[in-house]
């Protein structure tokens, strides 16, 4: 068990302001944390060390097994996601671990339980509090890594697939980064629908990868007109869904890519990021190619765009917690499998950002605290 601080040394968010960065006596009592120093390249992140926090009413706190790595980190670290804390800063989505201490309240998760649970920032440490709803016991079969490729992941493909998109049986999607994180998530939740056609857009050597996850059309973006292929493939008549977490330009071709009654799924703008370096000129290209939707267009054509910010639905537990507990249970039928690119020490985290800045990873990046 970690070793207990008085409250006036332990706040209850590793991300506050209030935070003391410092180095206790005894590691039991530390906490490890990925730090982004400063917006800038990989070489900003630091582990840094500070007290463990201490859970406050309503809260638990979690000794953190493994933890996600998201596009969002990447984007925090280069200075653009705009909800990310100011640095010195602890950023990170989602955990996976074991309860070790309990606030005020909480009387229905045992302590040792395991879990995987939704942070809002302060992820990337070795121990985070977050309030007692956002955590989720899983199943012994689970791996700490499996748990902690969960909850962004699969909670995002499931609420714009089920929740806002209402995906039929016979429906086709076109679905770009299909070898990531999000896009394996899509791949194995289609499969709860008959007879669902994913076209993935991938660089090239990720398309066996990608046919063997169930997509049937792999398109190499690299040097194949996408819409063309897509128009080719369902024969003029376009795609039900568009999942496009690439943004700017590719919104408005996706767009038009709809067929009557499509949906497009706004849901990321990795356009923005290139390299490991904020590239204001690319950032501003990309803004102003970003297509204005009216509700007259949507109405003529029968089409309709849904935005999707997983993070600012985080307080919105009623609508996440049915879903996170349906992934589990597809977990255990054995339909989720996550996809776990690698498993990174913590004292590595840039070659974990570099893996996804240089679009390595096929699945998710997982990181693990130091051994110590
Ligand atoms: N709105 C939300 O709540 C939410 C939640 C989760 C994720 N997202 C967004 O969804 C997207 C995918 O996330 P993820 O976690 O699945 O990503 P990921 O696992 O890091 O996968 C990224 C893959 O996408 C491909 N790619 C295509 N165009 C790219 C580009 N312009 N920049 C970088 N990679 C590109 C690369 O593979 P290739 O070799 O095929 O190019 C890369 O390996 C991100 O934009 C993320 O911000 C949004």
């Amino acid at each position: 068990m970690r070793g207990v601080l008085p409250p006036s040394r332990a706040p209850s968010h590793p991300w506050s302001p209030h935070f003391a960065l410092s180095t206790l006596r005894s590691l039991e009592d530390t906490l490890h944390a990925i730090t982004i120093s400063r917006h800038g390249p990989r070489s900003v992140l630091e582990v840094r060390e500070s007290p463990d926090p201490q859970p406050g009413p309503g809260e638990v706190r979690i000794a953190v097994a493994a933890a996600g790595l998201n596009f969002a980190e990447i984007a925090a670290r280069q200075g653009l996601y705009p909800d990310a804390p100011k640095p010195p800063c602890v950023v990170g989505y989602e955990v996976a671990g074991r309860v070790d201490a309990l606030g005020a309240g909480v009387e229905d998760l045992p302590i040792g339980t395991r879990v995987l649970a939704m942070t809002r920032f302060g992820g990337h440490a070795s121990s985070v509090v977050v309030p007692r709803a956002f955590a989720f016991p899983i199943p012994d079969s689970m791996s700490d890594a499996h748990a902690a490729a969960i909850p962004v992941n699969y909670l995002t493909a499931h609420h714009m697939l089920f929740h806002l998109g209402n995906l039929k049986p016979h429906e086709t999607i076109l679905l770009h980064m299909a070898a990531g994180g999000v896009g394996t998530a899509v791949l194995q939740l289609v499969k709860t629908v008959e007879d669902v056609t994913v076209i993935g857009s991938a660089s090239a050597p990720k398309h066996d990868y990608l046919r063997s996850l169930g997509c049937q059309h792999p398109i190499d973006y690299r040097t194949q007109d996408y819409a063309e292929e897509v128009r080719r493939i369902t024969n003029g008549r376009g795609v039900d869904m568009v999942l496009d977490a690439l943004g700017g330009p590719d919104w408005k071709t996706g767009w038009n890519l709809l067929a009557p009654g499509g949906r497009l799924m706004a849901f990321g703008f990795a356009n923005m990021i290139s390299g490991g370096r904020r590239n204001l000129l690319r950032v501003l290209r990309n803004l102003v190619s970003v297509p204005r939707f009216s509700p007259l267009a949507a109405m003529e054509d029968n089409r309709g765009v849904f935005g999707i910010n997983m993070g600012h639905l985080w307080d919105e537990i009623d609508l996440l917690r049915p879903q996170i507990e349906r992934v589990v249970a597809l977990y255990e039928e054995g339909i989720v499998q996550p996809q776990v690119h690698a498993e990174v020490p913590f004292s590595e985290a840039a070659r974990a950002h570099e893996l996804i800045e240089t679009r390595q990873n096929r699945g998710k990046v997982v990181l693990v605290p130091d051994t110590v």
